[in-house]
């Protein structure tokens, strides 16, 4: 019998659904503070967060595509997360953790010093109502705390479509991490590696990207604060 296949957007989700006697549970429930990565996972393997998974597309396909690499996500939404947990699921996924909750107090709380390998944040919400500008996540204090929990030589990545918080981004980031940056489609998801990646490479939205090394130790510069052009772009 041919796996079974979801799809998002009309594109295939990575992996293919299994017998339900085959069916993981992804979502993360009971006490997590600080959050234990040999205890949950029961081995100890390079270590994978993101923060703002949506529906979880790329954290399901790195999941897949990486069985030996322990992956975390995060995002605020439960009904995202119940969607992407049902995916790891049904792919009987055991690498695979998804958690109801916010970012920042997962960062700074739960998640311990020199303890991640890559942290990947996709299409952070922009936020275009100025009286929402406080509920952006990637402050200056945010990357500086991203830097302590990254181990040496960790990796972040990080994607926008919104040119002005690109720039911010791009040179806020710069202070920790030494981003590579690139803006065509990902080798390893051609259509997107996230729902709303998908959704603006459809519309033809410049999509900018970076894989940025952890510097060893920050560069001595000022992070201003976030203080871009909010208007959506056309
Ligand atoms: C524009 S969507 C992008 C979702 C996904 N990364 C993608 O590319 O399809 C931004 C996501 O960030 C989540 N989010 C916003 N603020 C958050 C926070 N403080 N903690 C966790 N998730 C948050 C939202 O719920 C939403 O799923």
């Amino acid at each position: 019998m041919d796996p079974e296949l979801e799809f998002e957007l009309g594109v295939p989700l990575p992996g293919s659904v299994l017998p339900q006697d085959r069916w993981t549970r992804t979502a993360l429930e009971g006490p997590r503070r600080p959050f234990d990565w040999d205890r949950v996972f029961g081995r100890s393997g390079p270590r994978v967060v993101e923060l703002g998974c949506g529906t979880g597309r790329y954290l399901v396909g790195s999941s897949v595509a990486r069985p030996g690499h322990d992956h975390l996500g995060i995002d605020v939404v439960e009904r995202l997360v119940r969607e992407a947990s049902g995916r790891g699921d049904r792919r009987g996924l055991a690498n695979l953790r998804l958690v109801t909750g916010d970012a920042v107090t997962w960062l700074f709380e739960w998640l311990t010093e020199d303890s991640v390998d890559e942290i990947h944040v996709y299409h952070p919400q922009p936020y275009y109502n100025p009286a929402e500008k406080g509920l952006r996540i990637l402050t200056p204090e945010f990357l500086d705390r991203m830097w302590k929990v990254l181990r040496r030589d960790g990796l972040f990545v990080l994607q926008t479509d919104h040119p002005p918080y690109w720039r911010y981004l791009l040179q806020a980031a710069s202070k920790y991490f030494e981003p590579e940056v690139d803006s065509g489609p990902w080798p390893d998801a051609p259509e997107g590696r996230t729902r709303r990646e998908i959704i603006s490479r459809r519309k033809g939205m410049p999509i900018r990207r970076m894989a940025a090394r952890r510097r060893p130790t920050p560069l001595p510069m000022e992070i201003p604060r976030i203080d871009f052009d909010t208007r959506r772009p056309r």
